[in-house]
């Protein structure tokens, strides 16, 4: 959905017009070849020293800038047409050159690196043809002059990289969600004290859930665990993690280091048992041994039960038990979320499971970890903590999972192929799981995962090849994808700014929940989520989000409106740029909006317009 470059807004109408119904293009034709060395050649000459080139050779151009090859393509038609300029770069850094039609710039092409000389790639480009015979130029901007180039093909993509994944926009609802301030939190420290400023917030609380019949918990990443009254307001301290854990606590680099999650065992009430995770430096890299690391450990993500005296008492006492430690060699994506599916009947297969989703210890941009199932990064785990068949003895390992008795394979793994897999929830209607998944260069996704799924990451990020090798950009997926059997999200957007290269873009999907039985009856049905940087809230109709395949349910951008009814941005609510956005669900079934940036939490009271 990217908007600001000339080349998506070219995409973006041609979308309109192919909507729109048969309209004349040039991309109908079937695709022609043109070699370079049959091309016009400034300041370079024709060579065949590379091997993989198609023809007689390939156009190698003097290192300056101003060096260029100019096509002569013919048109039978005048339209919007794909060009893919095949071309290797042996070096490291892009090769960016003009590309000018008859004479007028369309884009600048990165060319990036293909990592050697005989490794050949395609660079796309969607232009405006005329009919007849038009004039296509690429020439070198930076000193180091073109890319080898060895062909262009006009009318076709050539598998080369994507500069705008997903071009469908959000669509703007009418519908608008009413937000009214149930909680505000108090201040809230990281330790240590932040470098980074995206640490600096008012209060690092990230999810809200209630117990069966019971009280509304909070979890704040700088150590503490919250409840609230039912009707919110000023919220009480159940539990310091950070002060119980001691010295080694560390939340203090890393979005998501800290007392991350708490998930209740659905007989709390009975057996006062809960369950956290944090994160531990200092002093336990070297004390503590864990049970899977990374080379070179930066954090340990800690897996614990907590066995409370009193269920019911205001305040936990009680005793509490390591289940797992994992070394991550960054402070990135580590352990993000524990649950328990609350649609688990007692007595039935999955009551009792706990759900762990870890992530890919910021390495699988680089490795092949998340793909690895003799690991634990970048995978969702589901154990029982009851049991003992572990091999540290601490929990146990469901025989119903999907990997169990494989040999070389964790029998803890119920899904793999995950970078950040930050937030999932079950739909309380059709008992789905939807995972929002936080990717790389571009890719925000919504998945249904079930019991060995693949999501494909660092293969794959979303529907498209990711490339190790690339910095930048996505590639259409090969002929033969489906053999790799690769699950894909079945909603997303995508990254919003210049193509790849910029690190982080401000955009992270905030997974949400499927709205059921709250109060709100314009919400029903629907998949309410976000972007947690922009707070950003979109829906989409859970019916539409169909697994198997590469189609995307629409997403539609929803309205805020302050309790008064005045049209807000969470933005303004959160008085922050960065709004840190989470979202909770309480036992009737209400949704609830975080914000980290001021510490706030507001309960979704009502709708005003109407969908879509
Ligand atoms: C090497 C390579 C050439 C290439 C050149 C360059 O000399 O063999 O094919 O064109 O680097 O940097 O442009
Ligand atoms: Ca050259």
């Amino acid at each position: 959905m990217r908007t600001r470059s000339g080349t998506a807004a070219l995409a973006a109408l041609l979308v309109i017009g192919l909507m729109g119904g048969p309209r004349a293009s040039a991309a109908s034709a079937a695709p022609v070849l043109y070699e370079a060395e049959n091309a016009t050649i400034v300041n370079g000459v024709v060579e065949s020293n590379h091997a993989g080139y198609t023809g007689t050779g390939f156009v190698n151009t003097a290192n300056t800038a101003g060096t260029a090859v100019e096509f002569t393509v013919d048109a039978a038609t005048a339209g919007t047409t794909t060009l893919a300029f095949r071309y290797a770069n042996g070096t490291s850094a892009g090769r960016t050159a003009t590309l000018t039609v008859n004479g007028a710039t369309q884009a600048n092409l990165p060319f990036t690196s293909t990592g050697s000389w005989t490794a050949w790639r395609s660079q796309n480009a969607s232009v405006p043809l005329t009919a007849g015979p038009n004039t296509v130029r690429v020439t070198a901007t930076t000193a180091d002059g073109l890319a080898n180039l060895d062909s262009l093909t006009v009318g076709a993509d050539g598998g080369g990289p994507i500069s705008d994944p997903i071009p469908q926009a959000p669509i703007a609802s009418g519908l608008g969600l009413v937000l009214t301030e149930y909680a505000q939190f108090p201040k809230s420290d990281p330790v240590p004290a932040p470098t980074d400023s995206r640490l600096v917030r008012h209060a690092r609380i990230n999810h809200l859930s209630q117990l069966p019949g019971g009280r509304r918990f909070v979890p704040d990443l700088n150590g503490k665990l919250y409840t609230l009254p039912p009707n919110g307001g000023t919220p009480a301290t159940y539990l310091d993690v950070r002060a119980a854990v001691g010295s080694a606590f560390f939340s203090g680099r890393g979005l998501g280091s800290g007392f991350a999650f708490v998930a209740f065992h659905p007989d709390f009430a009975t057996n006062g048992r809960f369950y956290t995770t944090h994160t531990e430096a200092f002093g336990a890299l070297t004390s503590q041994r864990p049970d899977w690391t990374q080379s070179s450990p930066v954090i340990h993500g800690v897996l614990t039960e907590w066995t409370a005296t009193n269920p019911a008492a205001a305040t936990f006492s009680g005793t509490r038990r390591q289940l797992l430690r994992l070394g991550f060699g960054t402070y990135l994506h580590g352990i993000q979320q524990l649950d328990f599916n609350p649609g688990a009947t007692p007595g039935g297969a999955d009551h009792g499971l706990l759900y762990v989703s870890v992530g890919d210890g910021g390495r699988g941009v680089s490795d092949t970890s998340p793909q690895n199932r003799s690991v634990p990064f970048g995978k969702m785990l589901r154990i029982d903590p009851r049991g003992s068949n572990s091999a540290n003895g601490r929990y146990g390992i469901p025989a119903s999972n999907p990997f169990v008795g494989r040999p070389g394979v964790l029998g803890e793994i119920y899904a793999v192929g995950m970078r950040d897999p930050h937030r999932f929830s079950w739909d309380r209607g059709t008992g789905r799981m939807f995972l929002g998944h936080i990717g790389e260069h571009d890719i925000e996704g919504v998945y249904d995962v079930r019991s060995g799924d693949n999501l494909g990451w660092s293969e794959r990020e979303g529907a498209f090849v990711f490339d190790r090798n690339d910095p930048c950009y996505l590639y259409p997926l090969p002929g033969d994808d489906a053999t790799f059997g690769y699950d894909y999200p079945v909603a997303a957007y995508d990254h919003d700014g210049p193509p790849g290269c910029t690190g982080d873009l401000g955009r992270a999907i905030a997974g949400g929940f499927v709205y059921r039985t709250g109060s709100v009856p314009a919400l029903r049905g629907r998949y309410v989520f976000g972007d947690l940087v922009q707070g950003w809230i979109f829906y989409t109709n859970e019916t539409q989000m169909v697994r198997g395949g590469t189609a995307l349910a629409p997403l539609h951008r929803l309205k805020i409106h302050n309790a008064a009814g005045n049209l807000v941005t969470m933005k303004t609510l959160a008085g922050h740029d960065r709004v840190d956005l989470r979202f909770g669900m309480d036992q009737a079934g209400d949704l609830y909006v975080l914000s980290k940036a001021n510490g706030k939490i507001w309960k979704v009271t009502g709708t005003l317009g109407s969908a879509p």
